[in-house]
């Protein structure tokens, strides 16, 4: 992945900064968030309400279910199209594909947004760049298939 974006490198640098600070905490930013998913999901995660969903308190309950994990693996790789309900709001969106991200890469954003939950990350595994590549290789949910999926997720409780 390109690192020539200037965001990212003012953030690497700030990293690198205050690095021995925050090592024993969650990341405080991410490249590959802050290259390809930012512009959408808002800093930190945050999102826009009817048009981005959150992800900050939402993916570390969505890593730390084993069916929502999947789920989550296979948007981020296969990209969601369609209605979906978040934070009481309904959103009629395009999630774009992120296929061409490497396992290690998915992995590492996954894991940042797992660190933004309300709760101290607790329980949640990190996610592995094996576990990305494991669901990568296996069944190939997308389009109004993973749409059907997370219907079925969230009305069970396992997506909030
Ligand atoms: C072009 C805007 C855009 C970008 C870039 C984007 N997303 Fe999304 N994302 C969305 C939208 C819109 C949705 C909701 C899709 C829908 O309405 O069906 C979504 C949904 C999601 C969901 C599912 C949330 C849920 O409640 O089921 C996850 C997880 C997610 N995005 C993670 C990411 C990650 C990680 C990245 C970066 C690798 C990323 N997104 C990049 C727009 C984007």
């Amino acid at each position: 992945m390109s690192r020539g974006k200037s965001r990212s490198s003012v953030a690497w640098a700030a990293c690198f900064v205050l690095g021995t600070a925050s090592l024993a905490h969650a990341e405080s930013s991410n490249a590959v968030y802050d290259a390809t998913c930012g512009l959408c999901h808002q800093a930190r995660a945050a999102g826009l309400k009817g048009q981005f969903p959150r992800l900050a308190g939402r993916v570390d309950r969505m890593a730390a279910d084993p069916e929502a994990r999947v789920y989550l693996i296979q948007t981020v790789l296969h990209g969601l199209v369609g209605k979906i309900d978040v934070d009481g709001t309904t959103i009629v969106g395009v999630m774009p594909p992120f296929e061409s991200q490497s396992d290690a890469a998915v992995a590492s954003v996954l894991n940042y947004l797992v660190g933004l939950g309300g709760a101290p990350a607790k329980k949640v595994k990190p996610i592995t760049a094996a576990e990305v590549a494991k669901v990568r290789a296996g069944e190939r949910l997308a389009g109004p298939q993973l749409l059907e999926r997370r219907r079925a997720l969230a009305a069970a409780g396992h997506v909030p």
